[in-house]
């Protein structure tokens, strides 16, 4: 590997790198992200190695092992360029016939592709309906390049945001394009991080850290994670350009312990930049100095706020302090400390590539560019999905998420993470962007997007929430420490059926309390999806308080299975199945469950065959009577005897 000592040089080895790459030769793409990778993807790159050397194709099929393509519940998945034809869920055993059958007899194998509603079958992958109506800017480069490769980023025409930041740009010049592209932080505020550049830029103290923030602590999100481990090399880029326009020379990595892959990947991408001259002393030979830390988290969620954050790479412990002077002026040893999040810096090589006024012709008037999301729950597709910013909910939940599973009846979308918000049925047509989100009593977060269904009882949601922050809250401040656990416990005993009058009331005082007193934005924000829940679903709470009924049927102190006697043909299935022994009944007699010894698991209404449909689950209305033991079942047309 050569040192880099100017633009030309990173040019040249561009070049070079091309010329030896033959666009038109086939290369089989495998996505080695770890959702992929938990599918044995691993095995499945190993099989075509050797299935392609088997054939004697080795030097006419490049094979590359990619980042995560973000459609992950169908992984495996195997793209063959240049083509682009996309298989879903390939095993090794798989291998063989897409060798034989694509590669050498140019021909499809069906039954891998992916297959729309009306069994139409879709062969290039940009065509597929969760990714057609996407705009990757900034992940869809994880499908094409190896993310353990500097020589594939190159290729693709990677650090040369770099390469013109410092040769073509004054530090100021690259500031004034940041906050010209009002590029808003994707980690949580959406506060403009070219404002946040100029006030450490600004701040006196010659010594200044740039910090990466890939904590991603809320739960089901990874887009973070995806991004460092399928192209790590950008974000990189990102940060240096940052540190440039700043007047850093040192940076930190932030990454929780639980990312081993993208510690990796960035390890590697590290030492691969050093070994170019794009880290470290001379940039490029730019006289540009930067270098870069990885520093790992140990994982709890407040560690992702700024000044805990900053406390836990001082070696403290990750709690926050007050922000009576902000980090971007005192941080990390008390000097201006800039943080972004991950999809933040991301964003830079792009704007400082393509321009500021490339970048705001995306999105709506406050918001620019796209925004990735990690789109779970009860949709039917699943996975990592990067929109312009201004993109409907319902766009985004129908065209590309493909609808609620099972044809059930949409719920609610919860956005924003944890502290964020439940969105109703008549908000779906909003756009998606920061200002919106908190108009309506939510927030982006960090790109947190979780379905739900009529089964999801809105109350129970958000004493799910609250009990993850309620574990999360590191304790220093009471209004948090005591409040989301008061909060909590209110929410438990309305869930439990112990609801009181006044309880709506009082734990709306409490969210006034957590949101107005806390110290960081932990507590600030808790009271997010209880105050948004009881403003779009007040009457599920009222149901349950006063009426002792949970509409949606979920929270187990408030339902009841029973077996109706006219419809069962005592199969004995649940009786078979039922883990506590409930269910009593024999060969021809009704099954009946014992009320007192039901735990309310919902085995027998899983397994009770849909043709007997005999298992009922009720909410607010007394149990039928039970029929005198012994009674014998009513055949019914095909049942068994
Ligand atoms: C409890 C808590 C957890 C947070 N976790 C994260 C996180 O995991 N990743 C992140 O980028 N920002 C997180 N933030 C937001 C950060 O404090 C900070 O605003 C952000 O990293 C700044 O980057 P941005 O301006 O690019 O969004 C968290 C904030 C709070 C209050
Ligand atoms: S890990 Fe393969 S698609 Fe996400």
């Amino acid at each position: 590997m050569i040192k880099l000592k100017s633009p030309a040089d990173l040019a040249g080895v561009r070049q070079q790198i091309l010329s030896q790459r033959d666009p038109s030769k086939p290369c089989i793409t495998i996505c080695s992200g770890t959702a992929c990778h938990a599918y044995a993807s691993e095995k499945t790159a190993t099989a075509f190695v050797s299935e392609i050397e088997r054939n004697d194709l080795k030097g006419k099929v490049d094979i590359r092992r990619t980042g995560c393509h973000g459609f992950c519940e169908r992984g495996p998945i195997v793209v063959i360029f240049p083509e682009e034809i996309c298989y879903l869920g390939v095993k090794p055993e798989d291998v063989p016939e897409i060798v034989s059958t694509t590669l050498m007899e140019n021909r499809l194998v069906n039954r891998l592709l992916y297959g729309d509603s009306n069994g139409e079958k879709i062969i290039c992958e940009g065509e597929i309906p969760f990714y057609k109506h996407q705009s990757r800017i900034v992940f869809g480069n994880n499908r094409l390049i190896d993310p353990k490769s500097i020589e594939d980023y190159i290729a693709i025409g990677g650090y040369s945001a770099l390469s013109k930041a410092l040769f073509k740009m004054s530090p100021d010049e690259v500031l004034e394009t940041v906050k010209r592209a009002n590029l808003r932080g994707r980690g949580g505020g959406g506060f403009p991080a070219g404002l946040k550049w100029e006030t450490t830029r600004n701040a006196p103290g010659k010594v200044k850290y740039v910090i990466v923030n890939a904590d991603e602590g809320d739960p089901g999100a990874y887009m973070d994670r995806s991004l460092l481990e399928g192209n790590p090399h950008s974000v990189l880029e990102g940060l240096i350009i940052g540190a440039y326009a700043i007047g850093s020379h040192e940076g930190y990595i932030y990454v929780r312990q639980e990312y081993p892959l993208a510690v990796e990947n960035l390890s590697i991408a590290l030492s691969q930049a050093r070994n170019y001259g794009l880290l470290g002393k001379n940039i490029l030979g730019s006289g540009f100095n930067f270098d870069v830390t990885i520093h790992r988290g140990a994982g709890a969620f407040v560690s992702g706020e700024s000044s805990a954050l900053m406390n836990a790479i001082e070696g403290k412990v990750g709690e926050p302090r007050p922000k009576y002077v902000r980090t971007a002026v005192s941080g990390i040893r008390e000097r201006p400390s800039n943080l972004n999040n991950v999809e933040t810096w991301a964003n830079v090589p792009l704007i400082i590539s393509r321009g500021a006024d490339w970048f705001t012709s995306i999105g709506t008037a406050g918001s620019k560019g796209t925004k990735i999301f990690s789109l779970v729950g009860k949709v039917n597709n699943t996975g990592l999905v990067e929109v312009p910013m201004g993109m409907t909910l319902r766009e985004i939940i129908y065209d590309i998420g493909g609808g609620i599973r099972y044809g059930k009846k949409f719920k609610a979308v919860q956005t924003g993470g944890p502290s964020g918000g439940c969105l109703p049925q008549s908000l779906l047509d909003i756009p998606v962007d920061f200002d919106e989100l908190a108009r309506v009593g939510s927030m982006m977060g960090s790109g947190g997007m979780i379905v739900m269904d009529e089964d999801d009882c809105m109350v129970d949601v958000a004493r799910y929430f609250l009990n993850f922050l309620a574990e999360e809250s590191c304790g220093k401040c009471i209004p948090c420490r005591e409040g989301i656990r008061q909060m909590l416990k209110i929410l438990n005993r309305i869930c439990d059926g112990e609801g009181r009058t006044g309880d709506i009331q009082l734990l709306e005082e409490l969210s006034e309390v957590v949101r107005d007193a806390s110290l960081c934005a932990l507590g600030q924000t808790a009271p997010n999806p209880v105050l948004s829940t009881i403003r779009y679903f007040k009457d599920e709470y009222e149901a349950h308080i006063k009426e002792r009924r949970c509409p949606a049927r979920a929270c187990k102190a408030l339902i009841s299975y029973y077996i109706q006697p006219e419809k069962c043909q005592a199969c004995q299935i649940c009786l078979r199945e039922c883990p506590v022994g409930a269910i009593t009944g024999g060969k021809n007699l009704v099954h009946v469950i014992d009320q007192d010894k039901c735990t309310k698991c919902g085995t027998c209404l899983e397994v009770c065959p849909p043709r007997f449909g005999a298992v009922v689950k009720t909410s607010g209305e007394p149990v039928p009577e039970a029929p005198p033991e012994g009674t014998q079942v009513e055949r019914t047309k095909g049942a068994r005897k």
